[in-house]
């Protein structure tokens, strides 16, 4: 039976992946509610919600996932009925630098929503709601290169400690529809790229660092593959599951689109030399470094569970995708150049209060 969300908490919503959740939302039913929570951390950043600050259904709430009194009072006063939970930890690599902050947000954090959510609605007897929850291809661990692509079974063997927080976090959601009948959906989607990623991710970067005439870093030997998804394809994903996602379902989400690293930076520098021509091509500026500590050498996502059972298809194409998105980090440069120069943390303060 279908399910109509009409009163969402999007956690997360100024990072990368919530913000274009949000405007996806909005943009497709334009007549729910949508609360957008966020701590903003040093990955929030409210400029990518600035469009929606006239919209009277959207509301922007600076917050903590970790504040379950806050969260459920959000709940409660709002009557929310769908949450979705975006908010986390990130980055690999800072995971490998820093591991506490991912597994308190990732895992803590995590709990903190179910509690609140089992408390406004299991405990008043509301059993029209839907918890959904953001997770990564990055639980099943790393693929041989002629392995099978991750289905829904494959075991979890999550390797760095961003991959085992999110792995924790799955677990403590399924224990709640368990032990407790909270209406929960999990996704594990593969690697997203678009507008408003934060630049310290490989395309955002390795863009940002065309137009500055800088070094592309490349981990290793280059030959690490990821499996790229467009971000506006995931939400596309998220949508579907839920609205007709079955209770306590895991979906994976991916566009079936495998690229070494070293291949996808070379494609970003020959959008750039026909973009942005600078008298020598851009993948001169390539450069070898450290690889990543206990780098995941291949990740890939077999979608067909949410493709035959949801009729999810991607939109986009990687060479659309990608186009589209090189486009978006030239035509708002002063968005990345912010983030570059720390400002973007006081300037929509200076702009727009
Ligand atoms: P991001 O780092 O761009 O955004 C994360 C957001 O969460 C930020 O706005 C940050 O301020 C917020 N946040 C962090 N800690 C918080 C807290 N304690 N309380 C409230 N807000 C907090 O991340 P993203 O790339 O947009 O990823 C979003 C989700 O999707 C994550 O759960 C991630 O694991 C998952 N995911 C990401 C990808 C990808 O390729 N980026 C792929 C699959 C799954
Ligand atoms: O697979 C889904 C995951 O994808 C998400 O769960 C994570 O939140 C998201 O950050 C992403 O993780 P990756 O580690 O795959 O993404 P990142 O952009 O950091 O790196 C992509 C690949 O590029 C990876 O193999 C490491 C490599 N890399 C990355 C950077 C930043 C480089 O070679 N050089 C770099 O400078």
């Amino acid at each position: 039976m279908t399910y109509t969300p009409k009163i969402l908490l999007v956690t997360g919503a100024a990072g990368f992946i919530g913000s274009n959740f949000v405007h996806y939302w909005m943009d497709a039913y334009p007549e729910s509610k949508v609360i957008g929570l966020d701590a903003l951390t040093y990955a929030g950043n409210k400029e990518n919600l600035v469009s929606l600050s006239q919209n009277n259904n959207f509301t922007f709430v600076h917050a903590d996932i970790l504040d379950t009194d806050k969260v459920e009072k959000l709940l409660q006063d709002n009557n929310v009925d769908t949450l979705v939970h975006f908010a986390a930890e990130s980055h690999v690599d800072r995971s490998i630098h820093g591991p506490d902050a991912f597994f308190k947000t990732n895992i803590e954090g995590t709990h903190s929503l179910l509690k609140a959510a089992k408390k406004v609605w299991l405990d008043q007897g509301i059993t029209d709601h839907r918890f959904h929850h953001v997770s990564t291809d990055e639980v099943y661990g790393t693929l041989a290169p002629d392995a099978p692509a991750f289905t829904e079974t494959n075991q979890y063997l999550p390797n760095s400690p961003y991959a085992a927080s999110k792995a924790s976090s799955d677990h403590v959601v399924r224990s709640y529809h368990h032990t407790y009948g909270l209406n929960t959906t999990i996704s594990n989607c593969s690697n997203n790229y678009g507008p408003y990623q934060f630049p310290e991710k490989l395309i955002p970067l390795v863009i940002a660092n065309c137009l500055d005439g800088k070094s592309l870093p490349i981990y290793g030997d280059g030959q690490q593959i990821r499996d790229w998804l467009f971000v506006d394809d995931h939400n596309r994903g998220i949508d579907l599951i839920l609205h007709n996602g079955k209770i306590d379902n895991t979906y994976n989400i991916g566009g079936n689109n495998e690229w070494a690293n070293i291949d996808i930076v070379n494609v970003i520098c020959e959008l750039m030399d026909e973009h942005h021509p600078v008298g020598a091509p851009h993948n001169q500026l390539i450069t070898y470094v450290k690889d990543r500590a206990g780098h995941d050498r291949r990740y890939a996502i077999n979608a067909s569970k949410i493709m035959n059972e949801l009729g999810y298809k991607p939109q986009e194409t990687f060479e659309t995708g990608i186009r589209k998105t090189v486009q978006w980090y030239m035509d708002n440069e002063q968005w990345w150049r912010r983030i570059m120069d720390g400002s973007y943390k006081t300037w929509l303060d200076k702009n727009y209060e």
